[in-house]
């Protein structure tokens, strides 16, 4: 284990190994610590923190699809006060990288979280979510456009929050884009670290003996293994065009999967619904990792960020 380095840097973020979890999919980490040690992962990213606590959507929100499965939570959380006081002490006891992943509803909301957490000791890196599909109300046709799908407002909230912290920032983007190429380079320009790629897809489940939607919500958001291929090709495409690096994710549940983004161009990776199956998916996929360097006589583990042959 010792002559292989799994080390990689994150827009100044040193993570031991590339895995990271998904926010949203992980709680806030420390439920998991029982299954395994949460400190093994390059870093913990927790759950969308927004200034108050929200219940999130109606159930029900989770709907199973082939390969995959939709949802429609509605960003429920704690909310940064409990976070800091009761999740945060936990996990820094854990001695975890944390990436604290964030949403607000202006660009000073999430302003004033990242500034929070930077004061506060809360994180080691922000990822502030301009993606979630699940907020708006699905009847108003598609709902209002999400801040990840203007290139305008990216940047501008990124200018925003960069303002805020001096914390690695990574922005995390949206596939329900025409060309993902467009918000990667405006939050690049606004002065992100990395962007992080791919929130959900959006999609939706119906109930034929209903004739209902299955979720509540109506519409929900698309993961799993079926989104895997939409992914790297996104993570290929800005990957190319960016200076940052990129955190991708999207249906990676084994070592195969990491290695198929980390050739695409990505510095680490987010495991997110594979946990659902198996909790402690993302160590399993660290150990793989160090597993597949092994066999191709690789030392380091950056050799193969990018390292696609066409
Ligand atoms: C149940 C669930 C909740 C999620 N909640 C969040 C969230 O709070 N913030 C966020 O940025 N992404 C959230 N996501 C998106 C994931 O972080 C990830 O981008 C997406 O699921 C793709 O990865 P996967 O296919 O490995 O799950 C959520 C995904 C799921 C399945």
């Amino acid at each position: 284990m010792t002559d292989i380095s799994l080390k990689v840097n994150l827009g100044g973020l040193v993570m031991k190994n590339p895995v990271t979890v998904a926010s949203g999919t992980f709680g806030y980490g420390i439920e998991y610590d029982h299954y395994f040690k949460v400190s093994e992962l390059g870093a913990v990213t927790v759950k969308s923190l927004s200034l108050k606590p929200r219940p999130g959507n109606k159930p029900p929100r989770i709907s199973e699809t082939p390969a995959g499965l939709l949802n429609a939570i509605g960003l429920q959380n704690v909310g940064i006060e409990v976070y800091l006081k009761e999740k945060l002490p936990l996990l820094r006891e854990k001695n975890c990288t944390i990436i604290a992943n964030i949403y607000g509803f202006s660009p000073e909301e999430y302003a004033e979280l990242a500034q929070r957490l930077e004061k506060e000791g809360g994180a080691d890196a922000i990822e502030a979510n301009l993606s979630c599909p699940n907020v708006h109300d699905a009847k108003a046709s598609c709902g209002p456009a999400l801040v990840a799908q203007s290139p305008e407002s990216v940047a501008e909230y990124t200018r925003i929050i960069r303002s805020a912290t001096s914390l690695p920032l990574y922005i995390k983007l949206s596939p329900n884009v025409a060309d993902i190429r467009e918000p990667a380079l405006a939050a690049q320009e606004g002065g992100a670290d990395a962007v992080a790629l791919i929130n959900t897809l959006l999609g939706m489940n119906i109930d034929v003996e209903t004739r209902r939607p299955c979720l509540r919500n109506l519409v929900g958001g698309l993961s799993g293994p079926a989104i895997r291929p939409v992914a790297v090709k996104m993570v290929w495409d800005a990957a190319r065009v960016l200076s940052i690096p990129v955190l991708g994710m999207g249906g990676i549940s084994s070592p195969e999967d990491a290695i198929q983004f980390l050739l695409a161009g990505a510095t680490a990776v987010a495991v997110g619904s594979a946990t659902f199956r198996r909790p402690d998916a993302a160590l399993q996929i660290v150990k793989g990792l160090h597993d597949y360097c092994a066999r191709q006589g690789i030392d380091d583990i950056r050799q193969l960020i990018g390292a696609l042959e066409s």
